[in-house]
């Protein structure tokens, strides 16, 4: 039971500069355009300079989507961080944005459930707001991958970008709840198919972790891509049972944006058509938490959605999470 409804009230989003293309790749590591295109659907993606933290480009997009929902950051309750690549292990990013924004007022905490982050962050504010303890949240999705990847490794350096993306929640009325239904979901067995083995308390940071690089991102593509699309068309479907709503009626897929194949999979299975499909992949690459809320500010921009249409946000990471959130704009 819901004692408030959540509305969106504005989006952001900020990529940084600078552009790597296929081609630049092709100077670093023994690969090639064609097969970064053919197996990923990447054509380049953007790099933060050396003096952009995650929260640099976290404050950007939140500040784009504050001016677009016309508050003030002196008004925000809450801010919610989604990211796996924190400013520093504490104290969490969210503070640096706060500062950053002058949102003196705002409770502030970040979350990492890896490229799932900005749906669990979404849920956990929506449910805040729902619930009556605040009155609006800023939700963050906002990654520096460029500062975990291993620039040797062809396996995983071709894939990841950085980036941020933001939109403001806030309370309405019980009857004009935007968010409809969510699925989330982890499986702790598969965490070691993804990760960064090294710099956490586990396996603290040292000069050998550092020369065997387990500080980098650590992937088996191949079993990360059969689970992913299973746990995304799962949990979309659970949502859509939990609403009723048929999927013809689903404006938009969004889905997180790791590999073009998995996307169309994704979709195929669900029955959405191609052209409902978001795909942006190929400017940004994976943006872990930040994919699905630059995809969303997009949309909204471009004025691909109107009033009233069904949004439906799907995402798969690390964890592994993966998770579903269906939304009314
Ligand atoms: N350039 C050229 N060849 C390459 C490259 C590259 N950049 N990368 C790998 N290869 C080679 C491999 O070495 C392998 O060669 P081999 O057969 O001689 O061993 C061959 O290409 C095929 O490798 P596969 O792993 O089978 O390639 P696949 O078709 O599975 O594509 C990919 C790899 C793109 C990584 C895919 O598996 C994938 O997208 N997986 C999912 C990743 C994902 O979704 N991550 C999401 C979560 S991210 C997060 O949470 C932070």
């Amino acid at each position: 039971m819901n004692l408030h409804g959540v509305k969106f009230a504005g989006t952001g989003s900020y990529v940084p500069e600078r552009v790597l293309t296929n081609h630049d790749l092709e100077r670093m590591v023994d690969t090639s355009d064609e097969w970064i295109r053919t197996r990923t659907g990447i054509l380049e993606r953007r790099i933060a300079a050396d003096d952009q933290p995650t929260s640099a480009l976290a404050h950007a997009a939140a500040a784009a989507a504050l001016a677009a929902a016309g508050r003030d950051a002196a008004e925000i309750e809450l801010i919610v961080v989604a990211t796996l690549t924190p400013d520093h292990p504490f104290p969490n990013t969210a503070c640096y944005v706060q500062q950053k924004l002058g949102a003196h007022k705002a409770a502030c905490f970040s979350l990492e459930a890896a490229c799932s982050g900005f749906l669990y962050g979404l849920q956990a504010a929506a449910a805040l707001i729902q619930t009556g303890i605040y009155r609006n949240a800023l939700v963050i999705g906002a990654e520096k991958l460029s500062s975990l990847v291993d620039w040797t490794d062809r396996n995983t350096c071709v894939l990841f970008g950085d980036g941020a993306g933001a939109v403001v929640l806030e309370r309405t009325d019980a009857n004009h709840n935007a968010l409809l239904a969510s699925n989330l979901g982890a499986d702790g067995n598969y965490s070691e198919l993804l990760y960064v083995p090294a710099g956490g308390s586990a396996l603290p940071a040292s000069h050998a972790t550092l020369d065997q690089r387990l500080n980098c991102i650590k992937m088996n593509g191949r079993e990360v891509f059969k689970l992913a699309v299973g746990a995304m068309v799962g949990a979309a479907n659970e949502v859509m049972a939990q609403t009723g709503i048929p999927i013809a009626e689903v404006r938009w897929l969004v889905p997180h944006q790791a590999n073009d194949r998995i996307i169309q999979a994704v979709g195929k299975r669900l029955g959405i058509p191609e052209e409902r499909v978001f795909v942006n992949l190929d400017k940004y690459g994976n943006t872990s938490a930040a994919t699905i809320p630059i995809a969303l500010d997009e949309i909204v921009r471009g004025g691909a959605v109107e009033h009233g249409e069904n949004l439906l946000l799907v995402a798969f990471g690390g964890g592994l999470t993966w998770g579903a959130v269906l939304i009314r704009w």
